[in-house]
């Protein structure tokens, strides 16, 4: 489904490339796990399988990485959305609707889904998440735990086939962090392909790859 073949990338005013060249392929119904220490490259591996680099942060890249055999470079970030969504490390970077309902139902709204599959979808999510108490919430007075729920059912609701989740377990409750290690059980074998990038080894367990970038870094 998701094809790296050599492939790594610079930052334009970095000295080298960041890693030695990647190969690997995931596959629909697989649950990764990125791994690796601050700095080894996690955010920007993520960010290169949805295309955010190098379409929106430019640098050198060298490879290529193939989403259903088609470079994942070549293809507009808004085509790749509904296809391969992101959850990003910080929720403030990801939300930007002032309530709660209206944030999770931007991503569908943008891709045209009837009115009544968006509704459905926004009761699944809140009611899966244990968030229904905050559905009519203005986004700016939600916690950060609050936030990340809110982000994740809002990247959820748009279905992608692919979901990126960068660090999701910093700055969680256990509860909030076994809610998404179900849901994403669940999500695997409804033949999603779930990518976390986890500096923490929290979901290591449910993975079926492993990918430790520390062990591709320049040294
Ligand atoms: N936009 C950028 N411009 C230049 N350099 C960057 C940029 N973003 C990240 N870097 C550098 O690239 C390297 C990898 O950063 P990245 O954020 O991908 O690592 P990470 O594994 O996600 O780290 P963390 O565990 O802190 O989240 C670091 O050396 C970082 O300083
Ligand atoms: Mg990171």
């Amino acid at each position: 489904m998701i094809r790296l073949n050599n492939y790594t990338f610079s930052y334009p005013e970095a000295q080298s490339f960041l890693w030695k060249p990647l190969n690997y392929c995931f596959e629909a119904g697989q649950i990764v796990v990125i791994n690796g220490g601050n700095g080894s490259g996690k955010t920007t591996l993520l960010n290169s399988l949805c295309g955010i680099i190098p379409t929106a942060i430019k640098g050198k890249v060298k490879g290529e990485i193939f989403y259903l055999d088609k470079k994942i470079s070549s293809q507009p970030l808004n085509r790749t959305a509904s296809e391969i969504n992101i959850l990003f490390q910080d929720p403030d970077k990801q939300i930007f609707m002032p309530v709660v309902e209206e944030e999770i139902a931007f991503g569908p709204e943008n891709i045209h889904l009837p009115r009544e599959t968006i509704i459905k979808r926004i009761d699944q999510l809140l009611a899966r998440f244990n968030i229904e108490h905050l559905r009519y919430k203005k986004t700016s007075d939600l916690s950060f735990g609050q936030k990340k729920m809110v982000a994740l059912a809002g990247i959820l609701s748009m279905s992608p086939k692919v979901i990126l989740i960068d660090e999701f377990c910093a700055g969680m409750h256990e509860k909030a962090i076994n809610l998404v290690a179900d849901y994403v059980q669940e999500l695997k074998h409804a033949g999603k392909l779930i990518i976390f990038a986890e500096h923490h080894h929290s979901f290591q367990a449910l993975a079926d790859i492993q990918l430790d970038l520390d062990n591709f870094v320049q040294s």
